[in-house]
């Protein structure tokens, strides 16, 4: 099954305005004809606006990195869908493991989340990912199934290019410790096999499967270059133009 390679850059709480729109005008230059994969930024609410400009006729898609599941009301200090739509925000990062730790997100809220998304024609990229104890207790491939059936529970798919899965393992977010290749490849294989259980084998096999943590330039080849591992979900190594570009390049070498 073909699957576009996918490399999204999560700023996390990271540039003012300014300084997003200065990283996008020296990135775009550097990955103008790298059509072979698909690219996207998620900058900070504040900056979606700037950007979705700056980025304006080039292939890059823009991407929130939260979102609430109303249309709009008495939501003190959240953002709707229907905003995020029309910031121009093709995708948005859901249930990421630092809104499960620091803001108490759970399952529930991440299933809201994603069906609001969809009716909104936004791509979900739902994160899921075990902590260091729970690997410790060999609880990797609990964690990660019960985040997928809650957080994909009451989801309704046509297609698997619908939503994007992005397997971060806690342990290595920050931390400069990287999955092994091999290590990503048997979760993510363990994933492909519940979204297969939620949507069917035809739909699993089209989702792309994003590897988050401590991906580098250097590293990336090797995980690209496993079956189940379709682009990376990147947080360090996105804040500097020089770097994210390597990683997009170093995929295009792999592919
Ligand atoms: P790092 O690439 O900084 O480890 O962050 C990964 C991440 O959390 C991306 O969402």
């Amino acid at each position: 099954m073909e699957r576009k390679p996918f490399i999204l850059a999560n700023w996390k709480m990271n540039k003012t305005v300014d300084e997003s729109v200065d990283f996008v005008e020296e990135f775009l230059p550097m990955v103008a004809d790298e059509v072979e994969v698909e690219v996207a930024l998620a900058p900070s609410f504040v900056s979606l606006a700037a950007v979705s400009r700056a980025l304006a006729g080039s292939a890059v898609g823009l991407a929130a990195q939260n979102m609430h599941w109303e249309e709009g009301g008495a939501f003190t200090g959240e953002v709707s869908p229907v905003m995020l739509r029309d910031a121009g925000c093709r995708y948005v990062i859901l249930g990421h493991s630092e809104r499960r730790q620091f803001f108490g997100e759970g399952d529930g809220e991440v299933s809201r989340k994603v069906q609001a998304a969809l009716r909104e024609g936004i791509t979900p990229v739902v994160c899921v990912g075990e902590t260091l104890g729970e690997r410790d207790y060999g609880k990797t491939f609990d964690t990660v199934g019960v985040q997928i059936h809650g957080g994909l529970a009451d989801v309704v798919l046509e297609s698997g290019r619908e939503i994007v899965l992005a397997y971060e393992p806690v342990w290595a977010i920050g931390t400069g410790k990287t999955a092994s290749p091999e290590e990503a490849q048997e979760v993510q294989s363990f994933a492909r096999t519940q979204l297969a259980d939620l949507f069917g084998g035809e739909v699993a096999g089209s989702v792309r499967i994003l590897y988050g943590g401590s991906v580098k330039p250097e590293n990336i080849g090797a995980l690209m270059a496993m079956d189940d591992i379709d682009g990376a979900l990147v947080g360090g190594a996105s804040l500097e133009p020089e770097s994210f570009a390597g990683i997009i390049k170093s995929v295009i070498g792999e592919t």
